[in-house]
């Protein structure tokens, strides 16, 4: 099946009279008669679900559909992508290890390699992955490389082909944060990383209703990260598991369009007034264009950046004569909005730091939405204009 298809089908399994919208399952826990059955099922021997937090009909038909989409032997949703995050690195990396990450990570994956994985241990090794030698070089002291499919926010595309390479030859995992890409887009594993995550928050659930997370790779590393998530308490709740699954199968659809309107807007946006730099992957220009071209041919979704001439306060008028666009913390969603990384996805960074990996007081990133092209250019043009 290709990907558009499985993103319809995957993860269930219809027979006769089966529900064609999956039925939800709120329930905490299920009876049991037999003690031998329950062992069984506990066991993971028998199918079955027995306790919420360890098992649950909508959770495992997402975890199913995200791995069968991404190619892996097996998924695990979680209460939000921070905890997929969380859980997955401690399933690939249980002891302290040095782990590489460019710096131009989603702001909270910053804020917990640096608050949480620091002081227990780990190393934090951070090199510009774009940078294939020191890529190389850092590669033989580690114990895990984090990549993300496409930076946050400024839409930079890391050769994860070449790095993936780099990391097996060492024996060193490599996990990758697909969330701006999607499996529609590019899936890391067969370019042979080991494992994926997701803010299924973000383009997988599609409709900024629902905080989830899942972790796809080989049934071995699953197993290690479902076992922690279940110890933990992260695993994902019924609803959102249901609701995520309902928006994933609209992904193929909603990833074609937000890549082909997040292309038109950065082309229109070059043009605007007080627009000093448009970052978008497949611009002609972008540092990351051949990468791009090669790792994403379908598109590169939604997202793109821009830095607007006059800082903050240039942001604060054109965000006051939006029509359409909105304002909101978090990205993926039908609709258009902007976020402005200074104070939300990049706030704990010092503005040093920001300003090292290029973001600056005027730079916004866009999550482009589904609307009609023609209507979010007007709404930009319109808002900049002098
Ligand atoms: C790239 C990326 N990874 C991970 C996360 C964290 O996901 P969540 O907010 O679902 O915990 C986000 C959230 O914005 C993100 O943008």
């Amino acid at each position: 099946m290709k990907p558009s298809s499985r993103a319809v089908h995957a993860g269930r399994d219809l027979k006769a009279r089966s529900p064609l919208a999956p039925d939800l399952s709120t329930a905490a826990v299920h009876v049991y008669t037999d003690l031998d059955d329950y062992d069984a099922v506990a066991k993971g021997e028998r199918p079955g679900y027995y306790y919420g937090r360890n098992s649950n009909s909508n959770r495992e038909m997402l975890e199913k559909a995200v791995a069968e989409l991404e190619g892996a032997e097996a998924g695990l949703a979680t209460a939000s992508g921070m905890a997929a995050l969380h859980t997955a690195m401690l399933a690939l990396a249980p002891r302290p290890v040095t782990i590489v990450a460019t710096r131009e990570l989603y702001g909270g994956t910053l804020a917990l390699l640096r608050q949480d994985f620091e002081p227990a241990g780990y190393e934090i090794n951070f090199v510009d992955l774009r940078d294939l030698e020191a890529v190389r070089r850092a590669v033989s002291s580690a114990g895990l490389v984090l990549a993300e499919t496409i930076t946050n926010p400024l839409c930079a595309v890391p050769d994860l082909e070449a790095i993936a390479t780099m990391a097996r030859d060492r024996g060193v995992p490599f996990l990758v944060d697909n969330t701006f890409a999607s499996p529609i887009l590019c899936r890391p594993l067969e370019l042979r990383a080991t494992a994926v995550m997701h803010s299924a928050t973000k383009y997988l659930g599609g409709h900024s209703d629902l905080v989830a997370g899942v972790v796809a790779g080989d049934a071995k590393a699953i197993g290690a990260a479902r076992a922690r998530s279940v110890r933990t308490g992260t695993t994902l709740s019924p609803f959102d598991a249901w609701l995520a699954l309902r928006g994933l199968r609209t992904l193929d659809v909603r990833m074609r369009r937000h890549s082909e309107n997040s292309l038109v807007l950065a082309r229109a946006m070059q043009e605007m007034d007080g627009v000093a730099r448009v970052h978008h992957p497949l611009l002609d220009g972008s540092p990351s264009f051949a990468v791009a071209q090669r790792l994403l041919p379908r598109g590169a979704g939604g997202m793109m950046a821009f830095d607007l001439e006059g800082g903050r306060d240039a942001v604060q008028r054109m965000m006051s004569r939006f029509h359409i666009v909105t304002f909101a913390a978090s990205l993926g969603g039908v609709e258009t909005t902007i976020s402005y990384p200074e104070i939300t996805s990049h706030r704990s960074l010092t503005p040093q730091e920001r300003a090292e990996l290029g973001v600056t007081p005027g730079t916004v990133r866009v999550s482009v939405g589904i609307e009609d092209a023609d209507d979010i250019v007007a709404d930009f043009a319109q808002a900049l204009a002098s």
